[in-house]
């Protein structure tokens, strides 16, 4: 491509560690959408003549057909994908391949292939995010009244409801998707006629190959344009941020699934069995998933220390972009599905997760609350006589609402026996009535509100 300036060839060990077609002929689709774009535009403006412009849409055509059926010969000797779709297209059509480079670089062509990538790759993470939104807002619906444990520090907090707990997920993705929705709004800048690095003397129209390659306008600086990979760190960022959130789920999935816990089963689809331990059945979809945020967050720190510092405006440090960004969505795709997968597959064990609830004195706070609305104690002498009730209950072995009326009474002359229908799990999940509570009617609100914006 550059034969005119060099009178040898490459050193192997060059060729080696500047060849990026293993990788990058992933943008293959973006490079001859891109192509075809600016071909037409360059006709539009005159800039080259009709026959021209056919002869080139019809040799990245065929090339197009190529990629489809694979037969498109990809070569290391062409060093990337840019070159080696030029050079095919030279085989194909002689000469005249060689006006499609006219006013642009190798530096826009990379810039605005890699954002049509990543911002497909955001597109395609909303939609996952929906489908697994979707799984989840079904599961919470049909558990909107399943009692469950709610958990601070791991201990039993106060009771809540299945359907409560999922759908708190439900709110974490939909932030992530609305983080990816807002950086695919901030890429959707084309690059494309930055040329090199400064712009081009030829009478291009970038709003033109803006539009027709979907992105709402073009780039406003040159130097900017073809320099900045902000957009991608920017989706590793959102990605990170949900691989966390999906660590989070699968590791409570992976408590649950424990004999010692039991408050939901997994089928055989999505566990895996022990070569040597007969009666195991592991959890290993959500361990992976779990596992998956450290490929994100890698792949976030990789990028972040490659742009750290580079000077402006191309520098060949930027072709290291490329693998982390493709690990880290292939990695949360994968993870996406799998998880929309075993949260359709989990079923809950009701009877397990109820008896959870009521245990470790759960309900402790509804009597220091009653005590509060009927007693007109101040919360904090509330406080106190439950703490003391719960001794009390420790000490003979019982629970709270096992406790006699006397030995209440012993604590807090008012007492009278209606404290018992505070006391059970049900009825306080019940009683969180306020907006976003565990209320199994206020869960159910949630879910609607859910169901409408997934539609
Ligand atoms: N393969 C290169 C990359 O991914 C394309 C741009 C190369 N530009 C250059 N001036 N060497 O960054």
């Amino acid at each position: 491509m550059w034969g005119g300036r060099f009178s040898a060839k490459p050193a192997e060990l060059m060729q080696a560690i500047n060849v990026s077609i293993g990788f990058d002929r992933r943008l293959a689709a973006q490079d001859l959408a891109g192509s075809r774009a600016h071909a037409a535009m360059l006709r539009k403006q005159g800039v080259i003549t009709s026959a021209d412009e056919a002869a080139i849409q019809q040799g990245l055509a065929t090339i197009e057909g190529e990629m489809a059926d694979g037969s498109f010969p990809f070569r290391d000797e062409f060093e990337d994908i840019h070159m080696n779709v030029e050079a095919r297209l030279r085989e194909l059509i002689g000469p005249v391949a060689g006006r499609l480079h006219t006013a642009r670089s190798r530096n826009d062509q990379v810039a605005v292939d890699f954002r049509l990538w990543v911002r497909d790759a955001c597109d395609r993470t909303i939609e996952q995010l929906r489908s697994l939104q979707r799984a989840l807002v079904a599961k919470a619906e049909a558990n909107a009244d399943t009692l469950m444990p709610g958990f601070t520090h791991l201990q039993p907090a106060q009771p809540v409801t299945f359907g409560h707990h999922l759908m708190a997920y439900v709110e974490m993705f939909g932030r992530d998707a609305g983080r990816f929705a807002d950086a695919r709004k901030r890429m959707n800048e084309c690059p494309l006629g930055a040329a090199a690095l400064a712009g081009s003397p030829f009478p291009i129209d970038r709003e033109a190959t803006a539009r027709a390659l979907g992105f709402d306008r073009p780039t406003a600086n040159s130097l900017d344009s073809v320099s900045d990979r902000d957009f991608a760190l920017e989706a590793l960022s959102a990605a990170t941020l949900c691989g966390v959130h999906l660590s989070r789920l699968s590791e409570e999935i992976v408590i649950w699934t424990t004999p010692q816990f039991g408050f939901i089963r997994l089928s055989d689809a999505f566990t895996t069995g022990s070569s040597i331990m007969p009666q195991k059945k592991n959890p290993d979809a959500a361990e992976l998933i779990r596992a998956k945020v450290g490929r994100l967050m890698g792949s976030l720190t990789q990028l972040t220390i490659v742009m750290k510092g580079l000077p402006l405006a191309y520098s060949k440090d930027m072709q290291e972009d490329k693998v982390p960004t493709f690990e880290a969505f292939d990695a949360l795709e994968l993870s996406l599905a799998a998880m929309a997968g075993m949260v359709d597959d989990l079923e809950p064990v009701p009877a397990k997760m109820a008896a959870a609830a009521g245990a470790g004195f759960s309900t402790a706070t509804d009597l220091a609350d009653w005590l509060v609305r009927n007693l007109d104690m101040p919360f904090r002498d509330a406080h106190h006589v439950t703490g003391a009730a719960v001794k009390r209950a420790e000490t003979l072995g019982c629970d709270l609402s096992e406790l006699p009326l006397s030995e209440l009474q012993a604590l807090s002359q008012g007492i009278t026996a209606d404290v018992y229908e505070v006391l059970t799990p049900r009825a306080s999940a019940a009683s969180r009535k306020s907006y976003g509570g565990a209320a199994p009617d206020q869960v159910r609100a949630q879910v609607a509100r859910w169901k409408e914006m997934l539609k």
